[in-house]
């Protein structure tokens, strides 16, 4: 199964994304966990793309098609992926095209996750994640047991940098000026999805069982 899932920050992509993966056995791709990965530990790729992560930008079209070049060649993606967070730009989405060309691995589908803005801002703005194993909560919709600490393996549970609310109004101006237009570009190809994921995260979930499977 070759997914992408498509949609604005906040609209659940991660979270439904880690759950479908581990449920299928298949690899999950999130561009911004790995970004972020190269971020804490300073490569070269990270420093280039902190300043744009930071001020709620795209990090340039050439890091991040590289990224999902290299992680597609890897054997843990050989039965199948979840692409969480790419493409993002028309660019991005052609050089995509290519890559699976090359791998003769063609997108089964791509899921468009749709949620008006104002309840977006409130789960990025409640969002807490865990750098040790990169669990997901929020602080009122999936509260940890504990305060501040992950419920898998009890490490402190981080705010991300870019989750204020003036970086998350950036990151949906973004979303509506470079990604929206790639809804129409696989509408196009007939592989397109849409799925309202505005209702709580086991009715989303059990919405994007019935899409994927259909
Ligand atoms: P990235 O990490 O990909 O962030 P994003 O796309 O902005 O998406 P988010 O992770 O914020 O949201 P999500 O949809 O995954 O929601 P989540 O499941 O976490 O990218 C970060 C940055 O990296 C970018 O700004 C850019 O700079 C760079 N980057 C990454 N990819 C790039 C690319 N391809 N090109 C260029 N630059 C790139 O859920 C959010 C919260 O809501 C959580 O707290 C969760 O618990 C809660 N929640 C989830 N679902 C529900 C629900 N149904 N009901 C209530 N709460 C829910």
């Amino acid at each position: 199964m070759r997914l992408i899932f498509l949609g604005p920050p906040g609209a659940g992509k991660g979270t439904q994304a880690q759950r479908l993966a581990a449920e299928r056995g298949i690899c999950q791709v999130s561009t911004g966990d790995i970004l972020r990965q190269a971020v804490k530990a300073g490569t070269a790729m990270g420093q280039r793309a902190k300043a744009c992560m930071d001020a709620g930008q795209l990090v340039p079209d050439d890091v991040v098609i590289g990224i999902v070049r290299d992680k597609l060649a890897a054997p843990e993606c050989a039965k199948g992926f979840i692409l969480d967070g790419f493409p993002r730009t028309t660019g991005q989405a052609e050089a995509l095209d290519g890559i699976l060309l090359d791998f003769s691995a063609p997108i089964d589908r791509v899921v468009a996750f749709t949620v008006d803005d104002e309840p977006l801002v409130a789960r990025l703005c409640g969002r807490r994640t865990c750098p040790a194993c990169g669990a997901m909560f929020h602080v009122d919709f999936a509260p940890p047991k504990q305060d501040g600490t992950c419920d898998r393996c009890g490490g402190a549970l981080v705010q991300r940098d870019d989750d204020r609310e003036a970086v998350i109004r950036d990151r949906l101006a973004v979303y509506a000026r470079s990604t929206r237009p790639l809804l129409d570009y696989y509408r196009g190809k007939g592989v397109l999805t849409a799925l309202s994921a505005a209702a709580p995260v086991d009715s989303v979930y059990a919405a994007l069982k019935a899409a994927v499977d259909a």
